[in-house]
């Protein structure tokens, strides 16, 4: 028999199937599970809230006139007790589980819940990805790759909570799992080169930096071009294809160099001419289009392998759009060939590559953000949205997530949007995020049966140094004057 911990209460027209209330006898806290034996088989329930009340202390006028006293006079410390609010989460008869019809009755026994069953209960796979421990019981939250996987999850939480904390364990789990997708990470702060530094995992991964990032300009057609120019018109649009198609025929390779050449060579327009001149020469500045890809995805995307771009050298927002329009729009388009494996793209920044609102036009790469998100699931291509500002991410992008791990987020606009964007939310749980510690997150939708608190575990690759403490950073600016300085003085 599980440990008893308290008794159900008659309060507030409860308890009913969707609430019920019990005087703690043990210590429980909020988020943790518990079970009811009833007539009709097992509730499972969740503590949404904890409150403190005291007899003594419920009636102001007394409390007011009595003062300090109060405390001479009665017992008052021992009359304090602590009530847990509820929700009834599901009825286990027979092995099955059901639907809660029917509520359990005051004067019930609240019991904790075994660690194996809460296992079994939220979903956990034996075999799965093991990002933490679940708060207030000794067990690994494990989740099963295909369900967390199979379409898309977001890591939404304020700037500093631990989203690329929990991304860099989400990567090593999958890199020690036999059958994992191959991953491709967009990561825009350089953050994840840490692993093609660790020795467990630097022959699985692949940085790849701006001087090592091309665009193979042949795997562009007129669209690709009208993407990252939306400038272009109609007219400029159509003699740029009849080029690219021509130089496609002779089957000769080509870059962004030579594309132009061809134009300047041929027979548009003069105006015409011009005009998609100025337009592709406005891209050469990024050294990014030559005649092959870099990375090469098909030699390079294997199961069990990560390729990461890492783009923190790359200022221009455009730019990088760019880069990230390009590949992702051939993962899609090569899975759909099945020319690549299963892929899962991790964006950092997510908000910057498919912006909601007003930035909208821009976002060179909101398109296929979108496209992977409505339609990724059916050839295997999965994305991991992490972002610091979910109201600044396309709805469309964040609707298609079916697992969110939510980890602290204070802006209240954020919380909100993502109460709405979010299968699974409670009031409990969004009134929760903001008083999250670091690394403490909520897991919900397909990849667990139940919305769970857990804490991230420590990751196995060292800290990215970005996170600089700022007092060792000024000590390390005053020495390095302190010796320019001593420098000149021993050379006058
Ligand atoms: N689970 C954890 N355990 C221990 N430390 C953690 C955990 N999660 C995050 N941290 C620490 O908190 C700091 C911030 O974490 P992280 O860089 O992952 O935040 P972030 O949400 O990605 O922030 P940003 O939005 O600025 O990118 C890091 O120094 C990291 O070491
Ligand atoms: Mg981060």
């Amino acid at each position: 028999m599980n440990e008893r911990i308290g008794t159900i209460i008659s309060i507030n027209s409860s308890p009913n199937c969707d609430e019920f209330y019990f005087v703690i006898e043990k210590d429980v806290g909020r988020g943790e599970f518990v079970e009811v034996e009833t007539k009709k088989g097992k509730i499972i329930a969740r503590i949404t809230d904890i409150v403190k009340a005291n007899p003594y202390l419920e009636n102001a006028e007394i409390v007011k006139n009595l003062g300090e006293n109060l405390f001479n006079q009665f017992p008052i410390n021992e009359w304090e007790y602590l009530v847990a609010k509820c929700i009834p989460l599901s009825l286990i008869s027979n092995g099955i589980q059901e639907r809660v019809i029917f509520p359990p009755s005051p004067g019930d026994s609240v019991y904790k819940v075994d660690k194996e069953f809460l296992s079994k209960f939220l979903g956990f796979d034996e075999n799965g990805l093991n990002i933490g421990k679940l708060l207030f019981y000794d067990l690994n939250v494990k989740l099963n790759i295909t369900k967390t996987f199979q379409k898309h999850l977001a890591i939404l939480a304020t700037s500093g909570a631990g989203k690329s904390f929990l991304a860099n364990v989400l990567i090593e789990e999958l890199l020690s799992k036999e059958y994992s997708p191959s991953i491709f990470v967009i990561d825009p702060h350089g953050e994840y080169k840490v692993f093609s530094e660790d020795n467990e995992f630097s022959t699985k991964v692949e940085v790849f930096t701006k001087e090592k990032i091309s665009i193979d300009t042949n795997q562009l057609s007129s669209f690709h071009f009208s993407q990252f120019l939306p400038q272009l018109t109609f007219v400029q649009r159509r003699e740029l294809d009849k080029i690219i198609s021509s130089l496609k025929q002779d089957s000769k390779r080509f870059d962004l160099k030579q594309l132009i050449e061809e134009i300047k060579n041929s027979s548009i327009k003069d105006k015409t001419k011009d005009a998609l001149l100025s337009w592709l020469l406005s891209l050469v500045q990024f050294n990014l289009f030559k005649d092959f890809e870099s990375p090469s995805l098909q030699s390079v995307l294997e199961p069990r392998k990560a390729i990461i771009l890492d783009l923190s050298d790359v200022i221009n927002l455009k730019e990088k759009q760019i880069i990230v329009s390009y590949f992702l729009k051939r993962i899609f388009d090569l899975r759909r060939l099945k020319k690549i494996p299963p892929t899962i793209i991790f964006v950092e920044e997510a908000h910057q590559f498919a912006p909601e609102g007003k930035e909208k036009e821009e976002a060179i790469s909101k398109g296929i953000i979108e496209t992977i998100a409505r339609e990724g699931r059916k050839f295997g291509v999965s994305l991991v949205l992490i972002s610091q500002r979910p109201i600044k991410l396309s709805t469309t992008a964040l609707s298609q997530c079916n697992t969110f791990v939510l980890l602290r987020i204070v802006n209240p606009y954020d919380i909100k949007h993502v109460s709405e964007s979010c299968e699974g939310m409670t009031k409990d749980i969004s009134n929760s995020l903001p008083g999250l510690n670091v690394g403490e997150a909520f897991i919900t939708g397909e990849a667990v049966n139940y919305p769970v608190l857990f804490k991230v575990r420590k990751k196995k690759v060292k800290e990215s140094s970005l996170g600089i403490n700022l007092e060792n950073a000024v000590k390390e600016f005053l020495e390095e004057k302190r010796k320019i300085k001593e420098d000149l003085e021993a050379f006058k």
